[in-house]
């Protein structure tokens, strides 16, 4: 018996507290006009201090799988990707799984950063393929307002940033009108510092120093032009990947649903590949850089907004720390 899979429900949660881009021009040297022109970001989310991922994940969640129809008990496996785990250890999944009231069921914790949420959508398409479980939860949740550097030294990666969570419940396709059609993943290490976030790390003894924190090696870091070559280099090669794969024309493509890192990228890689600007969907304006949690934000305005319907051909596409990059191709 061999089986397809396809997502049978969608949720998304971000935090009520607004932060525009003027706000963040009263706690560092930064201008609207330098955001919105770079990045197209207007505004972002910052959850209030003591709210966690694995909060917002469980709201996503029970969106998710009020929408898939299925309750606590069917859920077989869970797939939270973040970088930002509640705690170091243990991950963000297994508090999640205590919100939702799940079963004892294996709870994955995944990282591969903004393009940790096709990686879980990849895991949990093969898990159905293979018989082992029916429904599976895939998050993506992130809180990066309280590991930012919100000063004039961080401004580069601190207005880039945003919380919020994202989710699906991914089960058995019942035919090939809903249906997860492909998934290609890839990373390269080569230049793995060139985003990322130095300390604590376990390598060093201790983890932190007061130095490294003096300076800033526990905040995010960034090379942004590098970082930036290689997303519109990766993001269309793995677009055009999955549709040689699927032997799929751009005209057969209804939406494109890309990582919201940067409005400038999305829409340097939609003029790459040809792709008219109503065939991509972004929300960075108002939410920022989510990491593993844009796409599935993303993909649930597209669906509310009434630009994904049952049965439209989508196209995930994701870049990021890793590096990794990656594309899923799906039937809606
Ligand atoms: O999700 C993971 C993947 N991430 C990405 O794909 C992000 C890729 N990179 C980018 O999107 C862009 O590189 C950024 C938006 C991050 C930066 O844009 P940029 O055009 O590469 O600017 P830059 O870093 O080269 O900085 C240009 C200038 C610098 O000043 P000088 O040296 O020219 O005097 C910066 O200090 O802009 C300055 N700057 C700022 N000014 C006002 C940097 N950040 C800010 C800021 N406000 N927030």
């Amino acid at each position: 018996m061999s089986y397809r899979s396809r997502i049978k429900g969608i949720g998304a949660y971000l935090p009520p507290r607004v932060v525009t881009n003027a706000e963040l021009s009263t706690m560092m040297e930064t201008t609207n006009e330098w955001i919105v022109e770079r990045t197209g970001i207007e505004e972002r989310r910052w959850v209030e201090p003591g709210e966690g991922g694995s909060e917002m994940a469980a709201k996503a969640s029970k969106e998710a799988m009020e929408k898939a129809g299925v309750e606590a008990k069917d859920i077989d496996m869970l797939i939270y990707a973040t970088l930002s785990p509640d705690y170091n250890f243990p991950g963000g999944g297994v508090f999640t799984q205590r919100l939702l009231g799940l079963r004892e069921i294996p709870c994955y914790d995944i990282r591969q950063q903004c393009t940790g949420f096709i990686y879980g959508l990849a895991m949990a398409d093969a898990f159905i393929r293979s018989g082992l479980y029916k429904n599976i939860l895939v998050i993506g949740s992130e809180v990066h307002s309280t590991g930012l550097d919100i000063s004039t030294r961080g401004r580069d990666v601190a207005v880039l940033f945003g919380d919020g969570a994202g989710a699906v419940v991914v089960g058995r396709a019942d035919d090939d009108k809903h249906l997860i059609m492909s998934t290609h993943l890839h990373a390269d290490g080569a230049e793995a510092e060139i985003l990322w976030t130095e300390a604590p790390a376990s390598r060093n003894h201790p983890r932190i120093t007061e130095a490294d924190m003096a300076a800033g090696k526990h905040y995010p870091a960034m090379q942004g032009k590098k970082v930036f070559k290689h997303a519109v280099t990766r993001m269309p090669q793995a677009i055009m990947e999955g549709m040689i794969a699927n032997g799929l024309k751009l005209d057969d493509v209804d939406m494109v649903i890309p990582h919201q890192a940067n409005l400038r990228i999305n829409q340097f890689v939609a003029k790459m590949i040809g792709l008219p600007e109503h065939k991509m969907h972004n929300n960075i304006q108002r939410t920022g850089n989510t990491t593993a949690a844009t796409i599935p934000i993303c993909m649930h305005e597209a669906i509310g907004l009434g630009k994904i319907k049952p049965g439209d051909l989508v196209c995930l596409v994701a870049f990021g720390a890793g590096l990794t990059w990656a594309s899923a191709f799906l039937r809606y």
